[in-house]
């Protein structure tokens, strides 16, 4: 089917207590993967293009690919950019088709991030697409902060309910604990914290950045308070890595590089679906491509649990 923008997505995950994944793509073996996965496990799903990924492939391939992938899908695909840097990357991403976008002001003083912001939200719904951005700040695990720093860029609750009042956001990237890029997932997320937020902003969607650093129980619990998108990069490309170097170990005189690259697409998808069911968005979508009605509510006994 088309492509989706996120809002109806992110809303729907909100009032049922699941979290959409929204991985991050950087070839087209991972866009299959991603996809793949998602279609499995009818679960609706976000492809995001990260900053390194256009400078890889550039907007229109990236674009390009995953509109023909979704157009190929059952399930409801969003093509999302994830941490723009700016109002001009934005502006280009609607051209070029993205149903959802995100300014990441995070670095920047208050007022600059929200003036920003504002302007983003306001073109984009122009055409009806929503605007994701952050407040607090999630750092990168190369900054090698402790872990009182990580907390001092954490958002601050009522801060988050002024910023979403300025700016007209629809979802909001917060800093409760995760830090980008780690390659192991032993980081406990803030839960007071999200929930703190949740009642600040209840009808606004919370994202989650870096979770690949984050241990799967504190994800259960942040979703429970509140978080409805889960971005997913590291973990995948590790995924991809390791099929890839298992197919070069295995076939060292092969010079199809198809053999080696299929391995990866396979791993990647089984790493996609592992963090789709643990998500709680598997199964939420019917056969004809919409959520499930009424969709499904989640018990808190229920955690973890996959149906
Ligand atoms: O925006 C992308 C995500 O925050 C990915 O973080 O690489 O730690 O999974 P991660
Ligand atoms: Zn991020």
């Amino acid at each position: 089917m088309p492509l989706v923008t996120s809002k109806e997505m992110l809303l729907t995950a909100l009032e049922n207590h699941f979290a959409v994944g929204a991985f991050n793509a950087n070839n087209m073996e991972q866009v299959q993967a991603i996809v793949e996965a998602a279609e499995e496990e009818r679960a609706p799903v976000i492809l995001q293009a990260s900053q390194g990924a256009i400078r890889y492939g550039g907007l229109e391939l990236v674009a390009a690919m995953v509109k023909t992938v979704a157009n190929l899908a059952t399930v409801p695909v969003v093509l999302h950019l994830d941490h723009g840097p700016d109002f001009e990357q934005n502006v280009k991403c609607l051209r070029v088709g993205f149903t959802s976008l995100m300014f990441d002001g995070s670095k920047l003083p208050y007022e600059q991030n929200v003036a920003i912001t504002k302007k983003v939200v306001e073109i984009a719904h122009m055409v009806g697409i929503p605007v994701e951005a952050e407040l607090g700040r999630v750092a990168q695990s190369s900054e090698k902060l402790t872990e009182e720093q990580v907390r001092a860029l954490m958002t601050d609750p009522k801060q988050a309910r002024q910023f979403v009042e300025e700016t007209g956001i629809d979802s909001l990237a917060i800093a409760c604990g995760s830090v980008h890029a780690m390659r192991v997932a032993e980081a406990e997320l803030d839960i007071p914290r999200i929930k703190a937020i949740h009642e600040q902003v209840p009808h606004i969607p919370l994202v989650l950045h870096g979770s690949s650093g984050v241990l799967a129980d504190s994800m259960i619990a942040g979703i429970e308070a509140g978080l409805c998108k889960i971005n997913v990069a590291t973990y995948l490309n590790q995924a991809f890595v390791r099929g890839i170097k298992e197919g070069l170990a295995k076939y060292p005189d092969e010079v199809d590089p198809r053999k080696s690259l299929s391995i990866g697409r396979e791993y990647v998808k089984e790493a996609v679906r592992e963090k789709i069911r643990l998500f709680r968005s598997a199964g939420t979508i019917d056969s004809s491509g919409g959520f499930r009605s009424p969709a499904r509510q989640f018990r808190s006994t229920e955690l973890g649990a996959v149906e």
